[in-house]
């Protein structure tokens, strides 16, 4: 560990810790690769699955959403256990119960296997979209938080288009999709491992000289370690022994925060994402772009990363609310346009296919439509939503109510599996009424943001809660700051 003293020690430190900081910032994101990849791999796999199982829709779903099931319990035992065992630790938990779930579903023999090893992995993303985030906003200085909780993002989307390129190219080998997964909850465990603690949790716990290790290391600078190290501490002081019940009881701000966190969380599922993820290739089947479904599929991926950049720019910038009224915006456009061209495909299927390409008009414009949607989604409700859900909270409490939030998240997600290819196939209108669905909910979470999120780009952690105490503050953004 660094000492105190000489400038030249000094300058060294400066000279390493922006690196150090984005170095910490890679490893969590690992986790975010984890994440993505769990909901990229199950997009592709499923067709060899149902075969292999002999599985009907029903149990197709099942096995869909188990993972899902199990990343609600995760998020929801990883908030306190982030509390006692630390950020670090849970994420290395998180990483080594995801290697075994994928090593598990790799060698499944039958549906029930395949389910309990499905839970298995989703407790370990469960665990790690709590402790990620978590770890990376308590690390990263205040003017470079959001773009480093969107690398969270990042990774998320990369582990998407990784699960949906292995698809491609070795479409028919579901077991080795699983069996790559095993890898980056293997590469969590080891790079966790190497890295520090949070400092604020360190002095949650009393260990400051540790904390100021740590601190000097990411600040750059002994002074400024120094000063963050004693406002953490003055907060800590502050927070002790705050527990969540009686803290939502008489904290008005925690509770507003709460609230907007836990709508935000399902708002972003319910705007329905992930049914594009998920089921992907049957949606592009249901609009008649059948045969080429894992290639488009791959794109979609690929531009859903592309445009997490947007934010990852934008972000500590424009701030959080235009990019998130934007976007939702947009993608409530797109998915309207999609249920209108999806309303035409059958018609145009008798007849007005393309001959080269074997789509149709209306197919081929729901799927630029879909293009958008994801664009959309990628600037705005994607990345946002964890950013705001990580830094929101005061830090006694903080971990609780990020679980709440992540769990409220896995159930949108839940529902969102369990319920659209039953929509999709047992309704002639299926497409239609699925993306029609999702566009009212994206107006809802555009009346949400309006009238709920303040502006807490630049912000210090320490004093966002003040934007929850008085809601007149609130409404006035932070942009200034
Ligand atoms: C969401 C995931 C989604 C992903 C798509 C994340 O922010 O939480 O559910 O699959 O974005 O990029």
């Amino acid at each position: 560990m660094a000492a105190s003293g000489p400038e030249g020690q000094e300058t060294d430190l400066q000279s390493r810790s922006g690196s150090y900081t984005v170095a910490v910032a890679l490893v969590a994101a690992v986790g975010g690769l984890m994440f993505g990849y769990d909901i990229g791999v199950i997009a592709d796999a499923q067709k060899g699955i149902k075969a292999a199982f002999d599985l009907g829709t029903f149990r197709l779903e099942v096995v869909v959403a188990s993972v899902l099931a199990g990343s609600f319990v995760g998020a929801i035992v990883a908030g306190r256990l982030s509390d006692r065992i630390g950020r670090r630790w849970t994420n290395v938990w998180g990483g080594a119960l995801f290697a075994v779930g994928c090593l598990g579903c790799a060698l499944a023999v039958d549906f029930w296997m395949i389910t309990a090893f499905r839970v298995c992995m989703g407790l370990g993303v469960g665990f790690s979209s709590v402790a990620g985030p978590l770890y990376i906003a308590e690390i990263a200085a205040p003017w470079s938080r959001g773009a480093m909780v969107s690398l969270y993002q990042l990774a998320i989307t990369l582990g998407i288009l990784l699960a949906f390129l292995i698809g491609l190219v070795m479409a028919e080998a579901w077991r080795w999709h699983f069996g790559i997964g095993s890898l980056m909850g293997g590469g969590l465990v080891i790079g966790m491992l190497a890295m520090p603690p949070s400092p604020r949790w360190l002095v949650s716990k009393g260990r400051t000289a540790l904390a100021l290790g740590v601190l000097r290391r990411t600040t750059g600078s002994v002074d400024a370690a120094e000063s963050e190290l004693k406002a953490i501490e003055v907060r800590v002081r502050e927070e002790a022994g705050e527990r969540l019940l009686p803290t939502l009881k008489s904290n008005v701000a925690v509770r507003r925060a709460l609230i907007l966190a836990v709508g935000l969380a399902l708002l972003q599922q319910f705007s329905g994402i992930n049914a594009i993820m998920f089921y992907g290739p049957s949606i592009l089947e249901e609009i008649g772009l059948g045969g080429r479904e894992l290639l488009l599929t791959a794109s979609i991926g690929l531009i859903n990363v592309l445009a997490t950049f947007i934010a990852i720019w934008f972000v500590d910038r424009l701030g959080r609310r235009v990019l998130l009224l934007s976007g939702t915006f947009l993608m409530m456009l797109a998915q309207v346009g999609i249920g209108v061209f999806a309303f035409w495909i059958p018609a145009a299927g008798s007849g007005g296919a393309d001959p080269v390409t074997g789509a149709s008009g209306p197919g081929i414009g729901a799927l630029i439509l879909i293009f958008v949607a994801i664009i959309a989604f990628a600037f705005s409700l994607g990345p946002l939503v964890w950013l705001v859900i990580s830094e929101i909270f005061p830090a006694g409490v903080r971990s609780a109510c990020v679980g709440i939030a992540t769990a409220a998240n896995w159930t949108g997600a839940f529902l969102v599996a369990l319920f659209t290819l039953t929509v999709l196939e047992n309704n002639s209108l299926g497409t239609t009424t699925v993306f029609w669905l999702f566009a009212g909910s994206n107006v809802i979470a555009l009346v949400f943001i309006l009238t709920k999120l303040p502006e807490t780009k630049g912000v210090e952690l320490e004093r966002i809660e003040e934007f929850f105490s008085d809601p007149v503050k609130a409404g006035s953004p932070a942009g200034e700051s």
